[in-house]
């Protein structure tokens, strides 16, 4: 019923000095956190919200590799939560303020001061003023809450939005760009009848905690089955998975397949063609969809047997094209030999000795536990995920790029009782739509999922964690520290 909104963008309201004494001034944004009312449907009374700016997603910010920005985060929100917290959550308890929020550009390669730390949190009429250089590659990114214990809260309140790297190699490629491209936050969220937001809860009054969080509708860019009128022509779609714990498995109505360009960190060396593609939460991808010859048609983009997108084709000819080049951007592969250490981490799900609390671990480290993971600054690592649950967990670290290397079949119960990893699986090579650079990566249940990385860029401490929010926030997440050379 209701045409797909495109989030407004970023305008930054003047200059300032960026950090350090280089003296140079970079683009300054301020943006305020706010409670909002928006319509989600045309027949649906409008839905309290909070979000970043006044929209649901926030404003793009649309910046350039290598050119710097401040934003000063600002947080208006009311003095009461609306949504219900978990208080025996690390980090939520009962005499931590109801209402706090810090944010993080997911993807950026920032200082540590300025990436968001959970613990960074500040209330109601305060706000923090970041720094990122965007010394990166061309990439779509996106930024989120990240306040601690509530941030599976935050975020499905509303607070995310995407940010845009773009740069000199990426405009070469003259993909489609302008209208054109469009940007796509997929998210799912629970709605009652009056179209209000419900959470889930777990029926424990003292600990509404529930382990996944999923909706009842599918929201694109924040209204429920939009449409996109398109012309005959290609389309570059950057497409988000914002849910809290949903994965996507994208496909057309007819069948036709997507052209893949990107992923979470930027271009693919080369386009790869897929009839079909599976998202996690935090995920990006970045597609391009060809409608020459379907002019006059109706398409609709969907997920199993959800509707997310009904794409309505001109039955005109189109008059302009942007033909897909054959190769994209080089990702030159850090061999395995370039790796000074592997590190083996685990994901683990616990219930306490009363059967009644599930908690969620990485490396069975509670969150304020010492930090053991400190790479060296430039090091190359190898990380094996160890993953003996059920489910697929995306894994995301702070800070870094890196190259999914393989996926294995283990027995988890020689691991649990010597420690050894026994594979019984042949090795999976990353599939074809991971051939790029990553920051979230699908570590499926009962595999080892392996991923370089080179730890570039600042010392400090940043976070590692599941981005299903729901076990983020129940600490399945840990500092990692960047340690000088
Ligand atoms: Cu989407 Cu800690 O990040
Ligand atoms: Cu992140
Ligand atoms: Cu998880």
């Amino acid at each position: 019923m209701d045409a797909l909104p495109i989030p407004p963008l970023a305008k930054p309201s003047g200059r300032r000095k960026e950090p350090g004494n280089t003296g140079h001034t970079v683009p300054y944004y301020r943006v305020e956190m706010r409670e909002v009312f928006s319509k989600l449907h045309r027949d649906l009374p409008p839905t309290r919200l909070w979000c970043v700016g006044g929209s649901f997603p926030g404003p793009t910010f649309d910046v350039r590799g290598g050119e710097g920005a401040m934003i000063e985060w600002v947080n208006q929100l009311p003095q009461r939560h609306f949504l219900p917290i978990d208080h025996t959550l690390h980090g939520a308890e009962a005499d931590k303020p109801e209402v706090r929020s810090v944010v993080h550009v997911h993807g950026a390669k920032v200082p540590p001061e300025s990436d968001g730390w959970p613990e960074d949190w500040y209330t109601s009429g305060k706000s923090a003023t970041y720094y990122y250089p965007n010394r990166q590659d061309a990439a779509l990114l996106w930024y989120h809450d990240h306040a601690m214990g509530i941030n599976r809260l935050n975020i499905y309140a509303g607070l995310l939005g995407l940010y845009v790297v773009r740069d000199s190699v990426e405009d070469r490629l003259q993909l489609p760009a302008g209208r054109y491209e469009i940007p796509l936050v997929l998210c799912d969220r629970l709605l009652r009848r009056d179209g209000s937001l419900e959470y889930p809860v777990s029926g424990k009054p003292d600990a509404p905690w529930v382990p996944e969080a999923f909706g009842n509708v599918m929201l694109a860019n924040g209204k429920l089955c939009p449409y996109l009128d398109v012309e005959a022509r290609e389309y570059r779609f950057r497409i988000l998975n914002g849910s809290n714990g949903r994965f996507y498995h994208l496909s057309l109505s007819n069948g036709q397949p997507f052209h893949l360009i990107g992923t979470d960190q930027g271009l693919l060396p080369a386009p790869v063609e897929a009839g079909a593609f599976v998202q996690a939460p935090g995920e990006r991808v970045d597609a391009v969809v060809d409608f020459r010859g379907h002019e006059g048609e109706t398409l609709v983009l969907r997920s199993d047997s959800f509707e997310l997108l009904q794409f309505r084709v001109a039955r005109t000819k189109a008059t302009s094209f942007s033909p897909l080049p054959k190769q994209l951007r080089p990702v030159e592969r850090i061999p395995e030999t370039a790796a000074v250490r592997t590190r083996v981490v685990t994901i683990d799900e616990y219930m306490d000795a009363a059967g009644d609390s599930m908690k969620m671990l990485l490396n069975r480290a509670h969150w304020d536990m010492p930090i053991t993971e400190k790479p060296v600054l430039d090091s190359v690592e190898i990380w094996s995920i160890v993953n003996p649950t059920d489910d697929s967990h995306p894994i995301h670290l702070h800070l870094v790029r890196f190259q999914v290397l393989d996926r294995r079949r283990y027995d988890p119960r020689t691991y649990f009782t010597t420690g050894q990893l026994r594979y019984t699986g042949p090795v999976d090579p990353p599939e074809p739509s991971e051939s790029g650079w990553k920051d979230t990566v699908r570590a499926h249940g009962g595999m080892v999922t392996r991923f370089i990385v080179r730890f570039e860029g600042y010392v400090g401490r940043y976070v590692w964690h599941c981005h299903v929010l729901e076990h983020e926030d129940n600490e399945m997440m840990r500092p990692y520290e960047v340690v000088a050379k």
